[in-house]
């Protein structure tokens, strides 16, 4: 017999049966519960719901395990590149030699923007968010493709092997170019021999009068950080994606709005909240001991930034990658005594032994050290979220198709639990109180 769960409501015994993943985690399946019972399931936060079924992306947050399409984080942060990564990602087997090129091929015939996204740029004041502007960038990017942005799913997805290499190329592009336009430099443009990560540099430092070489190590690092960004299965951003995509909206303007879930401070936002943070920690003089008692008053404004995670309850694996990797970086790149270093270094090895941390289950996550090797690397702080932004591309790409491609996909329309004012009569203006 198969495993079922039995809800017991108003005197009256539900079956409910359980769905099981490949890997083994187990739920229970309420999609007809409100019919059959009238009741809701109340899960704020959303901590307890699963929201769909993905074969992209498996976390297991009590063991420390992360895979993409089944292949261990590990074993792609040692053997494989972004670029190879995003096309498993996206689409579900690691390439052949033929794939891969061809998947080359139309990156690098899609990283310039049309010359006319050039001047919308300009549009924009001089300290506009780089976010806000890859947002509306991506949004607009659609538009130049109206045969590719459809809205009508099937008809999307036959060009979808085009769009995600599109979107996956000029993401690049519009980030290296809001930087550039923040700061009043002329565009560089993107050179054909070079590859994605070190073409993304050349447009970011390089001058119309001197190129700029990226140290292997630097493209290295930097391949890594978007390498282990890619995808995290049902986060907020992810899940905004899917949640737009699910109303039928093209590529475009699904992942337009991935970027703007995940400016915020508790998700991509936090690699830059933890450099402004441990710049604030430095300011005030403090070596890190005094914050870390301010964090664990429990403030909203006090926390440690870059720690803790909704589903990792241990070490998150990102985290310990990126930290094996970030010393190599930094030798390569000549920095030795950072203030923000050793305060980070502090940081995290006082709230390692700290029982506040460690009854939480509080480690770092991996936006401890990611804004720190953006920062050796060069880029700006704010432009830190954008970069998890063009590292989450494949991850975002692979969700939406996962949603059109759905015959049986319904829009994405959750309930809630009214708690306002019962029905009452208007009250014209003059006799309100
Ligand atoms: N510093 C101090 N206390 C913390 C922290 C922290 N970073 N994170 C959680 N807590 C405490 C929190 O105050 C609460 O304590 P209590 O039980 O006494 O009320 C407890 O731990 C549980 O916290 P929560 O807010 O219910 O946990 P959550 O699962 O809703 O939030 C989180 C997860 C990542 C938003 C949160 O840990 C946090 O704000 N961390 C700092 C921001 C950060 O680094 N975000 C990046 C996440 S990784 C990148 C990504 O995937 O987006």
């Amino acid at each position: 017999m198969p495993p079922k769960a039995i809800l017991k409501l108003d005197n009256k015994d539900y079956d409910l049966s359980v769905i099981t993943g490949t890997e083994g985690e187990k739920a229970v399946d309420f999609r007809n519960l409100r019919n059959d019972t009238g009741y809701v399931s109340y899960d704020e936060g959303y901590g307890n719901t699963g929201s769909c079924l993905s074969s992209i992306t498996f976390i297991d947050g009590e063991a420390g395990i992360l895979r993409y399409r089944g292949y261990p984080i590990e074993q792609l942060a040692e053997y494989s590149s972004f670029i190879e990564t995003a096309y498993l990602i996206i689409n579900g087997e690691l390439p052949i030699p033929a794939q891969r090129k061809r998947f080359s091929q139309l990156l690098t015939e899609n990283s310039p923007i049309h010359s006319g996204m050039e001047h919308l740029f300009e549009g924009f004041p001089a300290d506009a968010h780089p976010m806000a502007i890859l947002s509306a960038m991506l949004n607009s990017l659609g538009s130049y493709y109206p045969h590719l942005a459809t809205n009508d799913h099937q008809h999307d997805l036959e060009k979808f092997e085009e769009t995600s290499a599109i979107i996956i190329s000029k993401v690049r592009t519009i980030a290296a170019y809001s930087y550039r336009a923040s700061r009043g430099l002329p565009y560089i443009h993107p050179r054909r021999d070079l590859p994605y990560c070190e073409n993304f540099l050349h447009m970011m430092f390089s001058t119309p009068y001197e190129p700029y070489i990226a140290l292997p190590e630097v493209a290295q690092a930097l391949n890594l950080f978007l390498l282990l960004h890619a995808d995290h299965e049902q986060n907020c951003s992810t899940s905004t994606v899917r949640m737009v995509a699910s109303s039928g909206a093209n590529l475009f303007a699904s992942t337009a709005a991935g970027v703007c879930a995940l400016w915020g401070p508790l998700h991509g936002g936090a690699n830059a909240a933890v450099i402004e943070m441990l710049q604030s920690i430095h300011a005030e003089g403090d070596d890190g001991t005094k914050f870390i008692e301010q964090a664990k008053l429990g403030k909203a404004d006090r926390r440690l930034m870059g720690f803790g995670h909704r589903v990792y309850k241990h070490y998150d694996p990102r985290a310990k990658i990126i930290k094996e990797s970030f010393y190599s970086a930094l030798a390569s790149l000549g920095i030795k005594d950072d203030p923000l270093l050793n305060i980070a270094m502090r940081l995290e090895e006082a709230a390692l032994k700290d029982e506040y941390f460690l009854a939480r289950k509080l480690y770092p996550n991996v936006d401890f050290y990611s804004g720190l090797i953006m920062r050796a690397i060069g880029i700006p702080v704010n432009m830190f979220t954008v970069m998890f932004a063009i590292g989450r591309m494949p991850g975002w790409i692979a969700n939406w198709k996962e949603v059109a491609a759905n015959p049986k996909g319904r829009i994405y329309r959750p309930r809630q639990i009214y708690v306002g004012a019962n029905q009452r009569d208007y009250v014209p203006p003059n006799k309100r109180k």
